[in-house]
């Protein structure tokens, strides 16, 4: 049978108890570069396996049913009522097990760096012949994983530190989580579970020991530590997160963007970057961004839901918020916030501006200090602004407003009527200039 043919049942384990996180919200809803954990997860599983998702919650654990319905909707819910150990959690999902797969596979919620690779790897070997498969690392520091104990390629159990003897504990080659087994023996494995341990748990990696003693083959894939460290704590979840961004950022750099100081820019799991983008020294880039070929982006600009079009220079100390649309080859300076606003072909803003909920037609000038008076208190109000129209230094556009295309815009204006194509709209006090007023006012200040 070839790998794409055999369907899969990953059992996602979510029930978290998180207290270590000191948190109102379930750890496993905790974010890596924007995303949750779980939702990090259940993308490694959508990507490295073809079949169904099962994910296994506690009871109440509405918010965390709901996140996993969001990155995999066809996903079946489990609750697993009582917290009696990892077997238990996954016979949780008895009846999607029921069902028949040629593979089950039990992947940890908190282990959110686990590339589909792996997930590939693993299922590879079980189609190659193994009945169980568990994935292991070298621990820098083993305390408190299982250990594997290995016999030639074979591995022969998995034993819980606190069951374990001294010359077990010695073991560095650690039980990662992630496991993977024959659909046809799943339930036998299972059920033979008992939870004769020290921590009086039904422990999955037990399955392993089960599957020898009845002439199965299990084995070891070796992963690298930084792919399945888990996340207990909020230090451990900083730490995945940096591991996360090192990720990420590695993949734009071999995808052709050159960054000053990578180690200083921040991206989100959904960052699209093209190629020949310069990112210069500390810019965070949120979620649901795209920047395009050939786009600078200088130090100190902030990101969130924006698309920035070939050829376009932001910042420094650029703000780009939601709905922000950067045109090719427009320019946006410093101090300058975009939201909701579309800034089209070559236009530019360079200087301490906030365009709101407004359109800047092509190759349009803004001049510095403009603002445009998008909400009233109650609603925000449109902008448009016609292509090559120049709007003066320090002006004021209240919406809802319209200037036309080529128009000019008097600097320290506040416009709040319409103003037509290629005309010239000054709205401020009129300059009075009296000549020799201010000796006059001197020297009578020194005769006093
Ligand atoms: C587990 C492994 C250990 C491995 C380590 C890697 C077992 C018995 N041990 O230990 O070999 O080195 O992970 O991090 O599997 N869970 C439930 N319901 C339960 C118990 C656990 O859903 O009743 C979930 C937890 O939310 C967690 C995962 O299963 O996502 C692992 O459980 P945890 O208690 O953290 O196991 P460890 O002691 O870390
Ligand atoms: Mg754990």
């Amino acid at each position: 049978m070839s790998l794409n043919a055999r369907r899969s049942l990953a059992i996602v384990l979510a029930a978290g108890e998180g207290v270590r996180m000191r948190s109102a919200r379930p750890k496993v809803l905790h974010e890596l570069a924007g995303r949750s954990m779980l939702a990090h997860a259940l993308s490694a599983v959508l990507e490295g396996a073809t079949g169904d998702v099962a994910v296994v919650v506690a009871p109440d654990d509405d918010g965390v049913a709901a996140e996993a319905l969001k990155a995999a909707p066809n996903a079946k819910i489990a609750v697993q009522r009582e917290r009696r150990g990892t077997a238990h959690a996954v016979l949780a999902a008895r009846a999607e097990i029921e069902r028949g797969h040629d593979d089950i596979l039990v992947v940890y919620a908190d282990t959110p760096l686990l590339e589909a690779r792996t997930i590939m790897g693993m299922l590879a070997e079980l189609a190659q012949g193994a009945d169980v498969v568990a994935l292991g690392f070298e621990a820098a520091d083993p305390a408190g994983y299982g250990r594997l104990i290995t016999r030639d390629r074979r591995l022969v159990a998995i034993r819980e530190e606190k069951d374990a003897s001294a010359d077990e504990r010695a073991l560095r080659l650690c039980n990662a989580g992630p496991i993977a087994f024959k659909g046809a023996e799943a339930l036998n494995l299972l059920d033979a579970v008992k939870p004769d341990n020290a921590q009086s748990e039904y422990y999955l990696t037990d399955i392993v020991e089960i599957a020898n003693a009845r002439g199965l083959t299990a084995r070891a894939l070796i992963a690298r530590e930084k792919e399945v460290m888990g996340v207990n704590d909020r230090a451990q979840l900083a730490a995945a997160e940096a591991a996360m961004q090192d990720r990420l950022r590695r993949r734009a750099m071999a995808a052709g963007a050159t960054m000053t100081a990578p180690e200083t820019v921040f991206l989100s799991f959904d960052t699209r970057i093209g190629r020949d983008v310069l990112i210069e020294p500390h810019v965070v880039i949120g979620p649901k961004c795209t920047i395009e070929d050939g786009v600078t982006i200088h130090a100190f600009s902030y990101l969130e839901s924006a698309r920035v079009a070939r050829g376009a220079i932001l910042g420094p100390f650029a703000r780009l918020r939601p709905g922000a649309d950067i045109g090719a080859n427009a320019k946006i300076g410093n101090f300058v916030e975009i939201k909701q606003s579309a800034i089209e072909e070559g236009a530019k803003v360079n200087h301490l501006s906030y365009i709101g909920d407004a359109r800047v037609g092509a190759k349009a000038n803004i001049g510095a200090g403009t603002i445009v008076c998008n909400y009233d208190g109650f609603a925000k109000h449109k902008t448009d602004i016609g292509a090559g129209a120049f709007i003066g230094s320090n002006s004021a556009l209240v919406a809802p407003v319209t200037i036309g295309e080529g128009a000019y815009v008097g600097s320290g204006s506040v416009i709040t009527k319409p103003v037509e194509a290629d005309a010239l709209a000054i709205a401020r006090g009129r300059q009075e200039t009296r000549a020799g007023w201010a000796r006059t006012f001197r020297d009578l200040h020194k005769k006093g």
